[in-house]
Formats: structure tokens, C-alpha cells, sequence
């Protein structure tokens, strides 16, 4: 059950017309896609869902992260670029967006960019940076009406530090209504046990961590801890803020990739995520179109199994 401004989950001509807009302009794009991508015959086929351990609900495996360009109010072509993005989400059948209070005015331009129809298809993941019932339902109220959302689906802790940390005050803005899942998150090597600790004893909806085939460090203890308690995982930093890209660059995508229907490097680094069974989905971040249909197109056809991710750590560590 959605709780934005206007759910009325109803589809006008006018939305309609708009979203076929943006899946052409997609189709477009999809053009526009590097060489190795073209004739993809997965292009049309549904992108794969994942189940929220929690509550069985499905989500589609590929979201939008917003941690960057979307930090400043966006002005002519620039703002219609994002919209175009969030558009391209959409009309491919993704809908997991992550921001953040601390991501500079993110929240904000979503709330602008997003319509009421879009909030009713949108899943909306924030954070906040306080963790205390008083001070953290003061920061998360005012992300609500930045976003102007009356409801989020996910509202994470940022960088949780405190082993001890309670999430008792999570759960009761979850009973009230004012989120559907919780969760907590961390991308400091030194909050690792913290947040293995709070997952292990407070089992949150969703866990979030950094995680890509240039750190795998996630995989010892933190990917176990998650699947233990039940917690769906979001990848940030799924691209190593574009690390993964110089480590290949000059270099073709192997042959072998196509085996799990990869055959662009964003579609390679993205599978290898989505192939664990901890991950639920991935959040890269761009404000390109171009880049995002690439980054949806990870979301279809077949994911690497265990042999196959192995073949993907040994050929990325020999680079
Ligand atoms: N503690 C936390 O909870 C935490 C910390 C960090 C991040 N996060 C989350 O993780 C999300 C992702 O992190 P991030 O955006 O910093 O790093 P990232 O996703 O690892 O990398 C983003 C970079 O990759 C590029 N890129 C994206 N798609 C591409 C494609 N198909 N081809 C080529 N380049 C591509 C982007 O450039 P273009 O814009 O040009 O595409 C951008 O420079 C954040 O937005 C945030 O939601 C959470």
C-alpha cells in the first residue's frame, strides 16, 4: 500500500502517451549504445525482479542511485536530462530510487522532478543521519516533505557506527506508516563490525553496503550477516565510482560473458553483483540516459552463477 501525495494508481492517456515517449527515446538511445551492445535480442524481454526476504515483495533488480549530479538544483537541458533518466527507469519497469538527506539538495530535485504518478510507481529509498527517535524523526519529516512524499518505502540509517544501535524508533515510524521497510547502511571499512553487529541483532528490512568487483570485501562477513537475518541488500557503489570501467579500459568484454548475456562492461560488473544471492538489487548512479539504458539492460536475461562469478573475479584480478 502506497502512501504518496496522489495514489490513485490510475494511468491517464496523457501518462500513457509520456511514458511510450520515454520508451522511445529509449529505444533510441538503445541505438546509440556502444557496438558490442547492438542487436541485443534481451532488449525487449522483462528486467528480473528479486524478492524482499521480508515480505516476498518483488523488485525490479536495477535502481538509480542519486548521490551525485543530483546534489544541485538542476536548470534547462541539465533538469531535462535527469527527468529523462528517471523517465528511461520507469518506462523499462524499474523503480528503486536511493537518495539521501545528506546528498546535498538530491532530495529536493527529486521531489520537482518526480509527478504524483511517478511517486506511485517509484520505490523511494532515503537515509538519515540520526539514528535518535526525536532528532531522526525531525531529519526524516523533513526529507519526506522535501521529497514531498507522506510515505517512503525505505528509510535507511546512514553509516551506521554504533554496534549497540537501536532500531526501535525505525520500526515504530514503520508501524505508523510514515515508511514501509527499514534498513541501515555502511561504506566505511571501519563500520563493517558495527553494522554486522546491528544486522545480526536488529534483522532490518534492508541492508545497503559497498560492493563491486573492485571490493569484494563485503562478501566475508557482511553478505553472510544479511542473508542470515532476512535483510535485502542494495549495492552502492557498484562501480567503484567508476574504478571498475579504468581497470578494463582498451579492453573488450570476453567472449565467455555472453554465456550470462553480458555484453557491455556496465552489463558485466552489474551481473557479477546481481549473481550472489545476498544482492537484491544495484543502485549505480548516472545522470546519462545512454548510460542508464545500459545499466537496465544488466537486468535481463540470464545472471553468472557461482563458476561463472569466479571466472569474473580471476580475469578482472589478472588485468
Ligand atoms: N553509505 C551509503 O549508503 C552510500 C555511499 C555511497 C553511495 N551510495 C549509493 O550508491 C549509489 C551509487 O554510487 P555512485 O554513483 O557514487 O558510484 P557508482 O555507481 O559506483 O559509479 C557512478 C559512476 O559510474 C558512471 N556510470 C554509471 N553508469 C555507467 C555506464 N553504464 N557506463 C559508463 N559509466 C557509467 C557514472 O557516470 P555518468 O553519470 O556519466 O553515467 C558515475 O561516474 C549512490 O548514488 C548512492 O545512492 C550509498
Amino acid at each position: 500500500m502506497r502512501a504518496s501525495l496522489s495514489p490513485n494508481g490510475a494511468f491517464s492517456r496523457r501518462d500513457f502517451m509520456r511514458g511510450a515517449t520515454a520508451a522511445v527515446a529509449l529505444r533510441l538511445l538503445n541505438g546509440a549504445r556502444p557496438a558490442a551492445a547492438q542487436g541485443d535480442s534481451r532488449v525487449d524481454s522483462p528486467v528480473a525482479t528479486k524478492a524482499i526476504p521480508h515480505s516476498g515483495e518483488p523488485i525490479p533488480v536495477i535502481g538509480l542511485g542519486t548521490a551525485n549530479d543530483f546534489q544541485s538544483r538542476p536548470q534547462g537541458a541539465d533538469r531535462d536530462r535527469l527527468k529523462q533518466v528517471i523517465d528511461g527507469l520507469l518506462a523499462q519497469g524499474c523503480k528503486l530510487i536511493d537518495t539521501a538527506s545528506s546528498y546535498g539538495e538530491a532530495e529536493s530535485v527529486l521531489g520537482d522532478l518526480l509527478s504524483d504518478q511517478d511517486r506511485a510507481r517509484v520505490f523511494l529509498a532515503t537515509k538519515i543521519e540520526d539514528g535518535s527517535r526525536k532528532g531522526g524523526l525531525a531529519e526524516f519529516r523533513h526529507s519526506l516533505e522535501r521529497l514531498r512524499y507522506r510515505q517512503a518505502d525505505l528509510l535507511q540509517l546512514h553509516n551506521v557506527q554504533n554496534p549497540h544501535q537501536d532500531l526501535a524508533p525505525f520500526r515504530e515510524w514503520k508501524a505508523q506508516g510514515l515508511c514501509r521497510y527499514v534498513g541501515v547502511t555502511t561504506t566505511f571499512k571501519g563500520d563493517y563490525d558495527a553494522a554486522e553487529a546491528v544486522i545480526r541483532r536488529e534483522k532490518p528490512d534492508f541492508f545497503q553496503v559497498d560492493y563491486s568487483l573492485a571490493d569484494r570485501t563485503a562478501e566475508k562477513r557482511l553478505l553472510p550477516a544479511a542473508r542470515d537475518a532476512g535483510a535485502a541488500v542494495l549495492t552502492a557503489l557498484p562501480y567503484g565510482r567508476s574504478s571498475v570501467f579504468a581497470a578494463v579500459r582498451g579492453k573488450s568484454v570476453p567472449e565467455w560473458a555472453r554465456d550470462f548475456d553480458a555484453t557491455t562492461w556496465p552489463q558485466f560488473f552489474l551481473k557479477f553483483l546481481l549473481g550472489h544471492e545476498a544482492v537484491t538489487a544495484v543502485i549505480p548512479g548516472t545522470t546519462n540516459p545512454v548510460h542508464l539504458a545500459d545499466n537496465v539492460s544488466a537486468g535481463r536475461g540470464r545472471f553468472p552463477d557461482a563458476k561463472q562469478r569466479q571466472a569474473m573475479i580471476d580475469f578482472f584480478a589478472a588485468l
